[in-house]
């Protein structure tokens, strides 16, 4: 049998999340190339049933460019007060489920909209599974004018940051990536690392850490809870 690749493992895990979307519910959608995977997989569902999600909560620009593309209702985060479940990828998550996100720079909007789920579905192939937090380069959004100070602060901690080139966010703001963390205490370490001024949000996820990853292995998908 010939191995899947990581975008099988992808699509895998997007197909699989549909089982944690309540029928006739809002969802709240995240961002990247798993998320794609998930969001065809909702155009399939809509087929079958076009009542399948009454409409959905979206972390991005380009995640609501193909969201709408299918029809889907996008709501404004503002205007909903709680969703059961926020899906969406990671680029590294622990055994804890904690995780670092913002590889497509939307971590913020992601922390948003994860904020206001009960349940954060992280969907993963096996490549996002670590033991320590810390191997993807960190991602930061940045006040601009702080960028040179926050990368200094994160040289206190032996971290090496660097704008992302060429990226604003959809915010307005800019990337930092830091190497060289090795994140052993997430959440005291968000907590910490989100009172710099100048940082609008750090890219782990302890806080609004996942629920549950679904994680597409050779084996099929495994369920982490
Ligand atoms: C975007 C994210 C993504 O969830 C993360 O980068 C994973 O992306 P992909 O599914 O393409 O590997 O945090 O800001």
């Amino acid at each position: 049998m010939t191995a899947l690749t990581q975008d099988q493992l992808k699509t895998l895990v997007g197909q699989a999340a549909l089982q944690y979307v309540t029928p006739g519910s809002i969802v709240g959608v995240g961002t990247g190339s798993t998320v794609d995977k998930f969001i065809d997989a909702l155009g399939e569902a809509l087929k079958k049933d076009a009542g399948f999600v009454a409409g959905a909560v979206s972390s991005s620009v380009r995640s609501t460019q193909r969201l709408q593309a299918l029809g889907v209702k996008v709501l404004e985060a503002e205007t909903v007060t709680g969703l059961g479940v926020y899906i969406d990828g990671a680029d590294e998550i622990d055994h804890g489920g904690h995780m670092v996100k913002g590889g497509g720079a939307a971590l913020t909007r992601e922390k948003i909209v994860a904020e206001l789920a009960e349940r954060f579905v992280c969907i993963a192939d096996e490549s996002k599974l670590v033991g320590t937090l810390g191997k993807f380069p960190l991602p930061v959004e940045v006040i601009p004018m702080a960028a040179a100070q926050v990368i200094r602060a994160f040289a206190q901690l032996g971290g090496t940051g660097k704008v992302r080139e060429g990226v604003t966010t959809d915010n307005g703001n800019i990337i930092v990536d830091v190497t060289g963390l090795q994140i052993s205490q997430p959440a005291e370490f968000e907590r910490d690392v989100n009172q710099w001024p100048g940082v609008v949000t750090v890219g782990v996820f302890a806080r609004n850490k996942a629920s549950v990853c679904l994680l597409g292995t050779a084996e099929g998908v495994k369920t982490l809870n």
